[in-house]
């Protein structure tokens, strides 16, 4: 039996001007993992059972485009490994779908890296980062590859598309809360809207582009630099440059907005919006209380998490 877990993740600053070249600064989220479990069966073929989803099926009756399959192929071809048979592989998370958490980035690596351990070969965590970006392309359409980089490597990161991984210092700790709206949202469609839009104004779109670009490097610089509570105020800048683009939704406005009457220092939505989870930048004697508030005000789900 070989066994492989991933964390979820969470962008602080930069969705979407990432996919067009800005800066995005994203962290692991490790109470939240997806985790694969290879064990060796009797009958031929590979089996692929994710209870998440309601998936028990062979390997051989999924689709080429089936995010699962593609990724188990990928990665058994990466390995040489074509002629696998006799393996059941069951895919388990704790990571809500769709909703801005890095799922589908967590299950492709916890599978790529079962099924390296299962044969006993080594892949690096850049070929592991690879091999999880090509199936985030069937989930995306056209992901910046932030997701699958920052859940390979399980470290807060400074992103910038096809640039070499960058690890971000954070040289003070600092507490997220994370709210989950418990609205499903298809990360796919708001960053194909996003394109139709900046297909339409070009100006206007790349302007709030370069906005959320500035941002996020000077709260780069603050985390690097032990003064992450003054980030707040970017977070709300942040945040209203995302609605201005069409991406946040009344649910994720009304819980940003709960947490900054909690005490939050400052508040946005992540990841690709419309639905799905936004964070709050808290001190850490107001968690409890920003996290509590969220639920009020209709969070299903909440996350105190400590970046290091
Ligand atoms: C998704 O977690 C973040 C987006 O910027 C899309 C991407 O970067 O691929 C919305």
């Amino acid at each position: 039996m070989s066994k492989a877990s991933a964390p979820g993740k969470v962008i602080l600053f930069g969705e979407h001007a990432v996919v067009y070249g800005q800066p995005a600064l994203a962290v692991p989220v490790t109470q939240v993992q997806a985790e694969v479990r290879i064990d060796k069966i009797f009958s031929p073929g590979i089996r692929i059972n994710a209870p998440n989803i309601q998936l028990n099926d062979k390997l051989d009756s999924l689709a080429a485009s089936h995010p699962l399959a593609a990724t188990v192929r990928n990665t058994l071809a990466t390995l040489e490994a074509g002629s696998l048979s006799g393996v059941a592989i069951l895919v388990r998370s704790t990571i809500p779908v769709a909703s801005g958490l890095g799922s589908g980035a967590a299950v492709s690596v916890a599978i790529i890296r079962a099924l390296a351990k299962h044969l006993r070969k080594d892949l690096t965590d850049e070929q592991v980062s690879q091999l999880a970006f090509e199936t985030e392309k069937l989930y995306h359409g056209t992901p910046s590859g932030i997701d699958n980089t920052v859940v390979t490597y399980a470290r807060p990161v400074y992103f910038v598309k096809g640039q070499p991984i960058e690890i971000l210092r954070v040289k003070k700790p600092f507490t997220i809360v994370i709210g989950d709206t418990g609205i499903p949202a298809s990360t796919k469609e708001s960053v194909r809207d996003v394109r139709i839009q900046r297909h339409k104004n070009p100006e206007r779109y790349e302007t709030l582009f370069a906005a959320i670009g500035s941002i996020t490097r000077t709260a780069g610089q603050l985390i690097e630099n032990g003064m992450p509570e003054s980030f707040g105020p970017l977070m709300d800048e942040n945040h209203a440059l995302l609605r201005n683009m069409g991406v946040s939704s009344p649910e994720l406005d009304n819980l940003v907005e709960a947490a900054r009457k909690a005490g939050a220092l400052g508040a946005k939505m992540s990841g690709g919006g419309r639905g799905g989870n936004m964070i709050a930048l808290v001190q850490p004697g107001k968690a409890g209380a920003v996290a509590r508030s969220l639920k009020e005000a209709g969070a299903v789900n909440t996350i105190i998490n400590k970046v290091v």
